[in-house]
């Protein structure tokens, strides 16, 4: 292990600890991990109506805890897609020992080059920057209907239709909600 590496894995288990939130980099990554409070996360689900029927989709899933949260407090089934093949296990164990490893899956893999389809809410913890690259492919690969979540960013000049501010232990967070519209109906004089 470099030390760089075994540097990164010590802030891990002192930030766990200590304050429950740590910013590390994966090589390739775009943005570093950084957790989101267990208590933002159910802010997140809740503001996003999950439920049974839903299937959330975390883009950059760190150790999981929003789509095991999904599964496990909302009845929800959910897939994670992460860089960091380490967090990739972790996420893997921690959704066995919450017992939703049969409603849950987890991939090592670019979260551009994950096929959104199948998601009917799709969470964030990411930068203004990656939301706002993330909004075309959201726009072709999303159902009207779906709803996105954001932990603390925006998406540019497509403002949110619910913001609510939270503070947990000291650190405000901001969660945005978007719901995706119905495609526009092509004008008579463009149809076939
Ligand atoms: C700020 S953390 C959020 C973790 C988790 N979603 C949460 O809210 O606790 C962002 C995560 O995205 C991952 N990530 C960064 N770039 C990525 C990419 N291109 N594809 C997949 N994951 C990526 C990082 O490794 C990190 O775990």
């Amino acid at each position: 292990m470099t030390g760089r590496r075994r540097a990164c894995r010590l802030a891990i288990l002192v930030g766990v600890v200590l304050v429950g939130a740590v910013a590390c980099s994966y090589p390739g990554a775009d943005v570093p991990y950084v957790q989101t409070p267990h208590e933002v996360v159910a802010e997140m689900l809740r503001l996003a109506g999950v439920g049974r029927d839903d299937v959330v989709y975390d883009l950059g899933s760190g150790d999981g805890r929003l789509v095991i949260a999904a599964a496990r407090d909302f009845g929800a089934r959910g897939a994670g897609v992460e860089i960091d093949p380490k967090l990739v296990a972790l996420s893997i164990e921690n959704a066995r020992r919450a017992g939703v490893g049969d409603r849950v899956t987890f991939r090592e893999g670019d979260l551009f080059q994950t096929d959104l389809s199948p998601a009917t809410v799709v969470t964030l913890y990411l930068s203004p920057e990656l939301n706002l690259r993330l909004r075309p492919k959201f726009e072709r690969e999303l159902w009207a209907g779906a709803r996105i979540v954001s932990h603390d960013y925006g998406m540019g000049d497509w403002a949110p239709e619910r913001t609510v501010r939270m503070e947990v232990r000291g650190r405000v967070s901001y969660i945005h909600l978007w719901t995706v519209p119905p495609t526009p109906a092509i004008p008579s004089h463009l149809a076939r």
